[in-house]
């Protein structure tokens, strides 16, 4: 016969037992639905369809499960970004990046939208739409009375101030700077800038949305150009005084810093690869901004600009480029 108070010490570390394989269960599968949560953000509302908006479109869709509305004004820039977003995803595919099925199913959770009110759905804006502060503060104004008050604002700006665009609102605990590179699906960096108002907790779930994509993310004040702007921007600036100086040829001056400092680009390149306008008009931020001539555009830069030879996307700046007509 079994002795009765032995089975009741069975009995009872069975049950202890299965009560810690409980706890280690709930534990482990909190813990799972909190890493699953992580930054809460489910809703994404991009605001511009350029090329950086449909990067970073592309880039959600495809690292998170959220839904991604793309939004702009202009029905052709939708259009074109609706093409992108297909090589990006054909591109990921062919390069073994994506699987097709995953491609498929990240496309489909982007949304492509003329209505700025569907973004009364979203937990997160980031706009990308002009580089101007007027027309920027304007959009997060509409925006301001259409999201939950709970949503936070992102400005992809390269250089406009993240305290001046989060004044316009009534929310400036929730607004900050994400500055993403571009293409935004391939650049591993992003610049995280918190304005002057913005809170903590803010940073905390765009710096933990910002490692859900992957991305190594630097912190920058915010000052004007933050920290890359200022210092890739300066150094086009100096390379278009050398070139004015006589220092040397374009080739020679990007050569040395190609081959002497590793710089996959010259910055002479670099500049015709951004844009001279915009080249000219960050200078112009920066001069104003610090209020130090140290900043001031070099005169090759404008009078490129006045004469419409903006780079790469009009054929000619500090090289011609034959493809296009100059
Ligand atoms: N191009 C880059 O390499 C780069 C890199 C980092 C950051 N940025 C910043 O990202 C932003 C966008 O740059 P981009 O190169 O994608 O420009 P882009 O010109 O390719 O796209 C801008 C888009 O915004 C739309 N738009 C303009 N005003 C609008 C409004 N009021 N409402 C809705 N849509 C509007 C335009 O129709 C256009 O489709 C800028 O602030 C720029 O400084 C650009």
């Amino acid at each position: 016969m079994p002795d009765p108070d032995s089975s009741r010490t069975v009995g009872a570390v069975f049950w202890a037992f299965l009560r810690m394989v409980r706890s280690v269960v709930i534990h482990v599968f909190e813990g799972a639905k909190v890493m699953a949560t992580g930054s809460g953000i489910t809703t994404v509302f991009i605001a511009g369809s350029g090329f950086m908006g449909t990067g970073i479109a592309f880039l959600i869709a495809t690292r998170t499960k959220a839904k991604v509305y793309i939004y702009d004004i202009s029905k052709a820039s939708l259009r074109k970004a609706n093409e992108t977003l297909e090589k990006y995803g054909r591109t990921s595919i062919d390069k073994k990046i994506l699987d097709p099925e995953d491609v498929a199913e990240a496309l489909k959770r982007i949304v492509s939208t003329e209505r700025l009110q569907d973004a009364v759905y979203c937990d997160l804006v980031i706009e990308a739409i002009a580089e101007n502060l007027e027309v920027k503060q304007e959009l997060f104004k509409s925006l301001d009375e259409i999201c939950d008050k709970k949503a936070i604002f992102a400005s992809n700006t390269s250089s406009l101030s993240i305290t001046s665009i989060a004044a316009a609102t009534k929310r400036s605990d929730r607004v900050m700077g994400m500055h993403f590179f571009s293409p935004a699906h391939v650049m591993k960096l992003v610049e995280l800038i918190p304005g002057f108002d913005t809170s903590d907790a803010t940073l905390q779930t765009v710096t933990q949305f910002g490692n859900e994509l992957g991305k190594t993310l630097i912190r920058s004040k915010d000052m004007p150009g933050f920290i890359t702007t200022r210092l890739g921007l300066c150094l086009i600036n100096e390379a278009a005084f050398a070139l004015m100086e006589g220092l040397s040829t374009p080739e020679d001056i990007d050569q040395g810093m190609k081959l002497g400092y590793n710089h996959p680009m010259g910055p002479l390149e670099l500049g015709d690869f951004v844009g001279l306008d915009i080249v000219l008009h960050v200078m112009e931020v920066l001069q104003e901004g610090f209020g130090d001539p140290k900043y001031r555009p070099c005169p090759v830069i404008k009078q490129l600009v006045n004469a419409g030879h903006l780079g790469r996307k009009t054929g000619r700046g500090f090289y011609k480029y034959e493809a296009k007509k100059c």
